[in-house]
């Protein structure tokens, strides 16, 4: 019976919203059936499935890996090894540039670290008008992006380029975005297993002190920005002090930093004016 089921996964997992999410996922139920059919049949074949999920997730599995999919700013976004499980704290990147450019301004977009594409195409899907670039290392990450692009009908205002951050990069644009590695590597054994075991290396180490992206790409920033332009970079919570002093030294005088909702300091704002 699904009710009952539901109870006893969420007793494993010790997550009333996992267990929601794999009998909606593996049932045709909705959340409201759970409560206005208790006793509706759970197939055999059913049952296997999700008990198969909920020892996965026991084991350390997050559900984005288990069905290869994740939510963000609203969209659905595919997800494998080669790709970041997208976080719901990026979605500030979105909420900012949409404050700061009118909507149905044809601005060009430069993502560097692309991933899964989920800040690009996000922020495509809000400005009809923009066209964007999505640079990653990863040939992986770079083709999930190119079809998640497809999957959301922009894919014909969009390119990807598998190459290292701007090395590959030529013309100039109005807003850079980029959520980097950055991590201390000796940090990343230590992080939770969900995260280790899951989340590609490459998109996590930042170097020795967490940097190393921000002290390669700043310095040659402004040669790449619009008159005008913005970039909008996410940092580590405890980053903020070094990651202000490498835009300074960058010489971007307009650079502040935006607190995210648990009240970390997430995105460093930078425009393209001189000293
Ligand atoms: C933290 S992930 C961000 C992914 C995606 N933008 C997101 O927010 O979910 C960082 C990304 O940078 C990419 N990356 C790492 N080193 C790179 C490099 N040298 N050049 C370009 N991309 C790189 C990784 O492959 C990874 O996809």
């Amino acid at each position: 019976m699904l009710k009952e089921l539901y109870q006893k996964i969420t007793k494993i997992l010790e997550s009333d919203i996992d267990a929601r999410i794999i009998i909606e996922e593996r049932t045709d139920y909705s959340w409201s059936d759970i409560i206005s059919k208790p006793d509706s049949i759970i197939t055999d074949k059913q049952r296997r499935n999700i008990m198969s999920d909920v020892e996965q997730r026991v084991a350390g599995k997050p559900l984005s890996r288990i069905y290869g999919k994740r939510e963000f700013w609203g969209l659905e976004f595919i997800i494998d090894e080669n790709t970041l499980d997208p976080r719901p704290d990026t979605e500030l990147i979105i909420e900012l540039a949409l404050k700061h450019f009118p909507k149905y301004r044809a601005i060009k977009i430069l993502d560097l670290g692309t991933g899964s594409g989920c800040i690009l195409i996000s922020l495509l899907s809000e400005f009809p008008n923009a066209t964007g670039y999505g640079v990653d290392l990863s040939f992986g990450a770079v083709k999930y992006a190119s079809i998640n692009a497809k999957n959301h009908n922009i894919d014909s205002r969009i390119s990807f380029i598998c190459s290292s951050w701007l090395d590959s990069i030529s013309g100039k644009f109005d807003l850079i975005v980029s959520n980097p590695p950055y991590i201390k590597n000796q940090i990343v054994p230590t992080l939770s297993k969900e995260v280790r075991n899951h989340d590609p290396i490459l998109s996590l180490d930042g170097g020795k002190d967490g940097l190393t992206p921000y002290k390669i790409i700043f310095p040659k920033l402004k040669n790449f920005l619009n008159e005008g332009g913005k970039a909008l970079f996410e940092i580590g919570y405890d980053q903020e002090k070094d990651v202000m002093r490498l835009a300074e030294e960058s010489r971007f005088m307009q650079r502040s930093v935006h607190i995210d909702l648990s009240g970390n300091p997430r995105v460093v704002d930078i425009s393209s004016g001189d000293k």
